[in-house]
């Protein structure tokens, strides 16, 4: 990623404060995703390590995994898999609970998602720290998922989301960072 690319793809990302909490800096996709040229080059972009590789499964982490993980899965020519906040999957689910930096909440992925030892890769909008990206790795690792990676737009690096995923054995891919 070229440090011009990588100053777009920022540029194009909104920041709203105190949202949805006091203190709280919300780093807002939707204006990159609302970009036609971002969009593209950010999916481009979270692909291009595993261009030509075999991966079974792109796992999307609700809600903003899911816009992301569809255009990956397309680009890789693979599955998508939706890892989804409780209550919203209508066949059998193993749940976890997690924290977030904003939060408490609950996850779930379908039993039968992946095949035992398939390969897969994580996606979500971004890492802040680490709760949700390290609860979707342990669900995908209990139904039998091989994490390759998992990769983000953006990165929090004070809130050492990426360490905390590393330390499971996962490397991490992120485009942006804010401090
Ligand atoms: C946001 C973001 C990540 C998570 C990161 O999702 O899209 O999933 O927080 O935080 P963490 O690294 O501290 O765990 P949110 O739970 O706000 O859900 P949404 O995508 O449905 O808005
Ligand atoms: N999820 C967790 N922290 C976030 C932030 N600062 N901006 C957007 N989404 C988030």
């Amino acid at each position: 990623l070229s440090g011009s690319t990588a100053r777009i793809l920022k540029d194009a990302i909104r920041t709203i404060p105190d949202y949805p909490k006091p203190g709280v800096a919300f780093r807002d996709i939707t204006t990159l995703l609302g970009d036609a040229w971002a969009f593209r080059r950010a999916v481009d972009e979270l692909v291009q390590p595993w261009a030509g590789a075999k991966i079974d499964k792109v796992a999307g982490i609700e809600a903003r995994g899911f816009i992301l993980g569809g255009a990956l899965a397309h680009q890789l020519s693979s599955g998508f898999v939706p890892v989804r906040k409780k209550g919203k999957l209508p066949h059998e689910t193993v749940r976890i609970a997690y924290s977030l930096e904003y939060g408490l909440d609950e996850m779930e992925v379908h039993k039968d998602a992946v095949k035992p030892g398939e390969r897969v890769i994580l996606v979500d909008d971004l890492i802040a720290t680490g709760g949700t990206a390290e609860a979707a790795v342990r669900l995908l690792r209990e139904i039998g998922a091989d994490v390759l990676a998992a990769v983000f737009i953006i990165d929090l690096p004070e809130l050492k989301g990426a360490d905390k995923i590393r330390a499971l054995g996962v490397p991490v891919h992120t485009l942006v960072s804010f401090e």
